[in-house]
């Protein structure tokens, strides 16, 4: 199959282009604000089974639905929570996923067998045309190879998805560069999922109290039952093994420079750029500009894959803010091999 790009800044039938593949129960690739999706109609359950072929993705680990206007959720959803309300008047349209109830409109091939689903209203405006022209919700996963670093340009869906799909929406590169915040409210209390674009910071000032699933911080074992399925394989990472050193910036540097071999790979922030000669260096923003850093962190770790590097050493934010999902990314692509130092 040949992969297409459209490009609707010259092209304006590009997204009707896209909207009729997906009538017809093809995969295409759609920019979000956060990363770019693999979407596909999300009432249609043998076109949401190409979604797995496309990305070789694990048959127990469920996909989200996009929609494009607030209202759509009551044709998924027999009992929306008035948290959700709160949710989306803070976030929506943005980077936030709510797990809710599922009706039986969801086909299996979404939900995997869950009784939930996850609801997104994206930002991107061309993710809700392409919605708005389908008339169809979209179920979306990440629109990478299953375990590799999400894609944030039109290029990235490229390299991962050439030959397996017919077209790649472009919209750019993504504003955000971390995935969407996953947050369930089928718990009481609610709990996070996976850390994402609003942070849990400000799902707190929403909702009061929201638990911190565990899986954000350690590593979970392959027949462990999870909130998110998704959270228990190793995900983002680069073809090389990879060493996160957390702490404070001066010291993480001094022992990377310790620690690194001749033609490692190093990921910094941009303040330590020169710290490290005969190393294949990748800086993904200062150490104080955490958008920087989410939206650069999966480019940068791609990037390592064409040095073919032995070993990637890489420093991390702390877990404030943003910073939280930035680091929950960097030791996933670790495999939580995390030094503290
Ligand atoms: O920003 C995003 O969320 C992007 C863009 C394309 O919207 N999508 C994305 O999808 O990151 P994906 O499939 O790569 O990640 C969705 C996560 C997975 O970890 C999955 O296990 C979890 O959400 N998830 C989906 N449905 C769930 C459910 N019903 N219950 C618990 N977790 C669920
Ligand atoms: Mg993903």
């Amino acid at each position: 199959m040949k992969t297409n790009i459209l490009y609707p800044q010259q092209d304006k039938n590009a997204v009707k282009t896209a909207a009729e593949l997906i009538l017809q129960g093809e995969v295409v690739g759609m920019p979000t604000e956060t990363v770019y999706g693999l979407a596909a109609n999300a009432l249609d359950g043998s076109a949401v089974a190409k979604i797995f072929h496309a990305k070789g993705r694990p048959q127990d680990n469920p996909l989200i639905v996009h929609i494009a206007d607030f209202d759509q959720i009551y044709e998924l959803c027999p009992a929306v929570p008035p948290q959700a309300k709160m949710l989306a008047e803070a976030f929506w349209p943005g980077p936030l996923t709510m797990i809710v109830p599922k009706n039986s409109r969801i086909p299996d091939e979404v939900s995997c067998g869950l009784d939930t689903v996850g609801i997104r209203l994206p930002a991107h405006p061309l993710a809700r045309d392409l919605i708005r022209v389908a008339g169809v919700p979209l179920a979306a996963p990440s629109a990478n190879t299953s375990g590799r670093p999400s894609t944030t340009t039109a290029e990235h869906v490229l390299r991962d998805m050439e030959g397996k799909i017919p077209a790649i929406l472009d919209g750019g590169p993504c504003g955000v560069g971390v995935e969407s915040t996953v947050v369930t409210l089928a718990l009481d209390p609610p709990r996070l999922l996976r850390p994402g674009g609003v942070t849990l910071e400000q799902l707190r000032r929403v909702l009061g109290k929201v638990e911190v699933d565990r899986a954000l911080f350690e590593a979970i074992g392959e027949d462990a039952r999870v909130s998110a399925p998704g959270m228990k394989y190793r995900h983002y990472a680069p073809k090389a093994p990879v060493t996160v050193v957390c702490g404070n910036p001066q010291k993480t540097a001094e022992y990377i420079k310790q620690h690194v071999g001749n033609a490692d790979g190093v990921l910094c922030f941009d303040e330590y750029r020169a710290c490290f000669p005969g190393c294949v260096v990748e800086c993904f923003g200062a150490q104080t500009d955490l958008a920087a850093q989410a939206r650069e962190v999966f480019d940068r770790l791609r990037a390592f894959d064409d040095a073919d590097v032995r070993w990637i050493w890489a420093q991390c934010p702390s877990d404030e803010g943003l910073g939280l999902a930035i680091a929950n990314r960097i030791k996933k692509a670790a495999g939580f091999a995390v030094v503290e130092v």
